[in-house]
């Protein structure tokens, strides 16, 4: 693997995104030349925490931005490109669903045409959908497998639907750029600073003492996975497209297929740091609520097609986790005091 991913130049878009960094993290010690688009140069990301932002090269501006698209591409000779960039907060989608129509839906085909009109050297392209874009299915067909139909209602979940879709287009035969989509689980791990998913949530209010305020009841079904093992994912399917062209068009899932409750995920990290009498509290706070609107109840993601390709499987749960998350998250907020 290290010698493929060496001296090769690859564009990750989100950059200084939870994902973003950790491949820019991984490929940095694999001896890529990376270059990267952040939207704007706020240093709150593991890639300036952890001095990596001077191992590449970062330019700044909207996704949306043809020409500056076409400035990194072609300036560049860019080889390879992950596009993470998005509009990831569901609840700012729910609210105002403008920017994430902009960035996720718009931010998409005007990358993959940037790269269609001016690039020359692009031999894989990853783009990050979502377990989202598949919407919602019931309980009994957990786990979700990649030939279900996407029919999203909620706009971020919509949003990474559209995107999805213009990636086939991109990859058919008219336009025949070598694309795969992923549609991952709940990702989580050093780096994640979006404080409205639940790990970084809970650890916010586990590390600073305060009450951990829940949107539902707790009896949505979700399926998380760690970051170490997304970034393998990722690895694994930019070289093998790289290499194999046919593999373009493939749509992936990745996640635990171990699908869990949001309250059994609270229980265990309060209880993994013995805090039982705040977790009996949650428990009280949630008893006269009902579920949340605007998120899917059941997800969880059938990650059979990426074995039986690559070999993939998780490595990592979310116990064998727990102590590397804390710490990291432990040290970001001394950081900050
Ligand atoms: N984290 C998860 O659980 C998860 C699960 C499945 C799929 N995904 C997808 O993976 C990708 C990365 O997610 P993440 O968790 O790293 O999110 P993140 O919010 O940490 O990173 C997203 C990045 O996109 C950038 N961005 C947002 N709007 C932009 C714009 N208009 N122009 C340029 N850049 C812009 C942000 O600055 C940020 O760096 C996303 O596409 C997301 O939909 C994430």
């Amino acid at each position: 693997m290290s010698n493929f991913f060496q001296n090769k130049k690859i564009f990750i878009t989100g950059v200084d995104g939870f994902v973003g960094s950790n491949l820019a993290k991984h490929l940095i010690g694999l001896g890529s030349k990376i270059f990267g688009l952040a939207k704007n140069n706020k240093k709150e990301s593991l890639l300036y925490y952890e001095n990596l932002d001077s191992k590449i090269k970062i330019y700044y501006g909207n996704v949306t931005n043809r020409l500056l698209l076409k400035k990194i591409l072609t300036r560049n000779k860019i080889e390879i490109v992950f596009h993470l960039a998005a509009q990831v907060e569901v609840g700012i989608a729910n609210k105002n669903p403008l920017n994430t129509w902009e960035t996720n839906i718009r931010g998409t085909y005007v990358l993959l045409e940037s790269i269609r009109k001016y690039s020359k050297f692009i031999k894989s392209i990853i783009v990050a959908s979502s377990d989202k874009a598949y919407g919602s299915y019931p309980k009994k067909m957990l786990p979700y497998k990649e030939s279900y139909d996407l029919r999203p209602i909620f706009p971020y979940d919509t949003s990474k639907a559209c995107a999805d879709m213009i990636c086939r287009s991109y990859s058919g035969e008219i336009f025949n750029l070598p694309i795969v989509v992923t549609r991952f689980a709940n990702i989580y791990g050093p780096g994640q600073l979006n404080f409205s998913a639940l790990i970084p949530d809970l650890l916010n209010s586990i590390i600073k003492n305060k009450v951990f305020k829940l949107r539902g009841d707790g009896t949505d079904l979700r399926d998380f996975v760690y970051i170490k093992d997304i970034i393998k994912a990722y690895l694994v399917l930019s070289k093998s497209l790289y290499r194999n062209k046919l593999l373009s068009g493939e749509i992936f899932n990745a996640g635990t297929n171990k699908p869990i409750k949001i309250i059994d995920v609270i229980k265990l990290f309060y209880k993994h740091f013995q805090k039982h009498e705040d977790f009996e509290k949650i428990k009280n706070l949630i008893k006269n609520k009902t579920k949340s609107t605007g998120e899917i109840p059941f997800q969880s993601m059938d990650y059979k097609k990426l074995y039986k390709f690559f070999k993939w499987k998780p490595k990592y749960n979310l116990s064998n986790t727990i102590e590397e998350t804390y710490k990291w998250y432990y040290n970001f907020f001394k950081r900050k005091i």
